[in-house]
């Protein structure tokens, strides 16, 4: 019964050979390592927040007047409300800690380099809309951090020249962040960057399996084939990766579950303290910080004195991280096989990234601007030294074989 019914969709769509080329038999590399869950998590917390966004969705309501007491009625009133807004913000922090952790992965193993330059282009851009849903999504609890925040980031586009004032002023739909900004940030947090957000991430897998993924030791398995062109180094994704990616998840839902049901407040960095008072326009919170997912570019964009000079700096931040593939100019991948040069700059580069995501949570005093310049030139020194020194870098000699 169950044969014919698959048989009947196998001529009709390619259910199995689909399923066998993409999982069956799909030839992963057999050297994965712990870094190579977070893709699969991200896909995991990405459903999750889809969930119970869908969930939340049913009982906010996105207006300037009933938002936050929306809120305090999804927290008290709605059954398991609680559990779905603490899934949905304990998963916004964790989405960005598996997408820097997958990120960082693609920078130790050289992950972006030519064939995956595409594979990389549609990672970053899936990076830059989960910033901009995240940002959006911020708003909407309309506590005093959702406001202040949002009213700081939006008049940034204020320090661009000659279209800067008009430019805010058609973001936010108003003179000031209002019900209106409210309004449209709830259409594009709940349905246009969601979707925009699946087709990415659908395109992304599709460029990853036309190359082939990656492994620890940056080597290509296709070199080595059995007779019947099989890599002698790949295993098939099913059953081997998805068992061992339920490893994975098991060991992410225990820590995500430990702070929906100990700490959903993350200590202040996932909701943040003003953030359980109602915006109020007269009055600004004495310290406004964005979440700590994004203070590391505000960090830049504080360290820099004037403010579109600040704001190019944010954006090139991120604009130099596209160009990753084209200024690594190495011809080995993996961090394993590269020079000392190489593994010092990815350090310093990772410590300068953590120093200033420290620092953009904290207010800024004269010593600490200091610090983050420093740690800005830190960020960006990583790509201008690597351009320089990847073309003719010292490397040790690659194994014909993945090892261990
Ligand atoms: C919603 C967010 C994302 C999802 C769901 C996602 C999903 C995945 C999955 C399932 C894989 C294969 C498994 C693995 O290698 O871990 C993968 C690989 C990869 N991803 Fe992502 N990803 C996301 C964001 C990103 C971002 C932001 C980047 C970087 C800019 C990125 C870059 C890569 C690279 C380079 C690979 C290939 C790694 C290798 O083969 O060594 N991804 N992604």
């Amino acid at each position: 019964m169950m044969n014919k019914l698959i048989e009947w969709i196998d001529a009709r769509i390619p259910m199995t050979a689909t399923y066998n080329k993409h999982v069956g038999e799909y030839p992963a590399p057999k050297n994965f390592n712990f870094w190579y869950f977070f893709g699969s998590l991200a896909m995991l917390v990405l459903v999750n927040q889809l969930l119970t966004g869908i969930w939340l969705t049913m009982n906010y309501v996105p207006t300037a007047e009933g938002a936050f007491a929306s809120i305090e009625y999804i927290m008290r009133d709605v059954e398991y409300g609680w559990l779905l807004r603490y899934m949905h913000s304990t998963g916004a922090s964790a989405f960005f800690v598996v997408v820097y952790l997958h990120m960082f992965r693609g920078l130790m193993y050289g992950s972006y380099q030519k064939p995956r330059e595409l594979l990389w282009l549609f990672g970053m851009l899936i990076f830059l809309v989960l910033m901009a849903e995240a940002f959006m999504g911020y708003l909407l609890p309309w506590g005093q951090m959702s406001y202040w925040g949002a009213q700081v980031i939006i008049s940034l586009f204020g320090a661009i020249p000659v279209i800067g004032d008009d430019l805010t002023l058609w973001i936010r739909g108003d003179y000031v962040v209002s019900g209106a900004t409210l309004n449209r940030f709830f259409a594009l947090h709940v349905i246009a960057l969601p979707l925009v957000l699946v087709v990415l991430v659908f395109l992304h897998i599709v460029a990853l399996h036309e190359v082939g993924s990656n492994n620890p030791d940056g080597i290509d398995i296709k070199k080595n084939k059995d007779e019947n062109g099989w890599p002698k180094d790949a295993i098939p994704f099913h059953p081997y990766y998805t068992v061992k990616d339920i490893l994975g998840v098991a060991g992410f839902l225990i820590l995500f579950c430990y702070v929906i049901f100990f700490m959903p407040e993350g200590g202040g960095y996932f909701l943040e303290k003003p953030n359980f008072e109602a915006a109020n326009p007269m009055k600004t919170p004495e310290h406004i910080a964005p979440v700590w997912y994004f203070t590391s570019y505000y960090a830049i964009l504080r360290a820099v004195p004037d403010k579109l000079l600040g704001v190019i700096a944010m954006g090139a931040a991120i604009v130099v991280l596209f160009l990753l593939p084209w200024i690594d100019r190495c011809k080995v991948r993996s961090i394993r096989y590269r020079s000392t040069l190489h593994k010092l700059n990815l350090a310093q580069f990772t410590i300068c990234f953590i120093i200033l995501g420290v620092l953009g949570a904290l207010p800024s005093t004269p010593a600490l601007t200091v610090l983050a310049q420093v740690t800005s030139i830190g960020y960006f020194g990583f790509f201008v030294a690597l351009w320089f020194y990847s073309k003719n870098e010292k490397t040790k000699p690659l194994p014909e074989r993945v090892t261990g």
